[in-house]
C-alpha cells in the first residue's frame, strides 16, 4: 500500500518506536492520529509536526476510550488505512519467589493493556477498514502489531510481559486469515533491544553493555530502524501473516 495520502493510527505514538513511526509516516505523506495516554507529549508532537498529525488521549485498555478515539480518527481524516500498535507496558515479577506467588492483579493489568488493548484497537480499526475503497491492488488496510523477542525467549521476571507478547505474535496469522477476503494484511514486529525511553532511565554504561549482547550490529536498535520495517510492511504486498524479529540476531539469555 502506498503511504502518501493514507491515514494511519499509531498507538503509543507519543514515544519511542511509535513516535519514530509517526515521524516516518508523516515524512512519506500520510496523515497520522496518535492514540496515547501521554497527553503532554502527544500535544507537543502535534505542535511540532503540524496539521497532518492529530492526537487523541486514549487509554487502550479502556474500551469506551478506544471506541471514541477510532471515531475521532475516522471523522478527522475520513477513514483509517494503516494501524500500528505500539502502546504497551512492562512489569517485572517471577511466577513465584521468596515473597510469594506472582501478583495476580499485576499480571491482569499487563494483559489488559498489552493484549486486550491491542486486540480492542485492532478489532475496531479493522472493522472501519472493511468500509474502505480498495486500492488498485485490492488493499483496504495494513495492521502492524508489536510483540517482542520476549514472546519467544522471555527472561527471568518477564512472565506477564511474555504472556502478552506471545499472544500478540500468535494472533498475527489469525488476523491475516480473518481478513484475507477483505484486502487487509497483518504483520507483527518482534523487536530485540531498542534505545527508547523504555530503556532511557538506565545509565549509559548499562545501555552499552546491553548493546554488546547483540551479535551484529553490536548496539541497541534505533527507533528509526523499527519505523523502516513498519514502512516496508505497509509497502510490500507480500508481507502478511508473519512475525518478523528485528533484533540483530539477538537470542535472549535467561537473565
Ligand atoms: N524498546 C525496546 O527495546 C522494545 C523491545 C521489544 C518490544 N518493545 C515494544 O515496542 C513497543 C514500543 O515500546 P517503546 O520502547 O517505544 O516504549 P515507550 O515507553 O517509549 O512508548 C510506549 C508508549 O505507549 C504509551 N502507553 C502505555 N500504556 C498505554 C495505554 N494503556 N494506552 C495508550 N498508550 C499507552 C506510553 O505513554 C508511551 O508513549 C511496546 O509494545 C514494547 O513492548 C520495545
Amino acid at each position: 500500500m502506498e503511504i502518501r495520502n493514507r491515514t494511519a493510527v499509531v498507538t503509543g505514538g507519543a514515544s519511542g518506536l511509535g513516535e519514530a513511526t509517526v515521524r516516518r509516516l508523516l515524512g512519506f505523506g500520510a496523515r497520522v492520529v496518535i492514540f496515547d495516554i501521554n497527553a503532554e507529549r502527544g500535544k507537543a508532537l502535534v505542535e511540532e509536526l503540524g496539521d497532518n498529525l492529530a492526537f487523541c488521549r486514549t487509554n487502550i485498555a479502556a474500551p469506551e476510550e478506544v471506541e471514541a478515539a477510532v471515531g475521532f480518527a475516522v471523522e478527522k481524516f475520513g477513514g483509517i488505512n494503516i494501524l500500528v500498535n505500539c502502546a504497551a507496558i512492562g512489569i517485572a515479577g517471577k511466577i513465584a519467589g521468596k515473597k510469594g506467588p506472582h501478583d495476580l492483579q499485576e499480571f491482569r493489568r499487563t494483559i489488559e493493556v498489552n493484549l486486550i488493548g491491542t486486540f480492542d484497537v485492532t478489532r475496531q480499526v479493522a472493522f472501519k477498514m472493511l468500509g474502505n475503497e480498495p486500492d488498485e491492488n485490492g488493499e483496504r488496510g495494513v495492521i502492524i502489531s508489536t510483540a517482542s523477542v520476549a514472546a519467544f525467549e522471555g527472561q527471568i521476571g518477564q512472565i506477564a510481559y511474555t504472556a502478552s507478547k506471545a499472544a500478540i505474535a500468535g494472533m498475527t496469522i489469525v488476523i491475516a486469515r480473518d481478513l484475507m477476503g477483505d484486502g487487509v494484511r497483518a504483520c507483527t514486529i518482534a523487536p530485540g533491544l531498542f534505545d527508547t525511553p523504555l530503556l532511557g532511565s538506565l545509565p549509559d554504561e548499562v545501555k552499552t553493555a546491553l548493546g554488546k549482547m547483540v551479535p551484529f550490529p553490536s548496539r541497541l536498535g534505533k527507533p528509526q530502524e523499527y519505523a523502516m520495517l513498519a514502512q516496508s510492511i505497509i509497502e510490500n504486498p507480500m508481507l502478511n501473516g508473519e512475525v518478523i524479529r528485528l533484533d540483530g540476531a539477538l537470542r535472549m539469555a535467561p537473565k
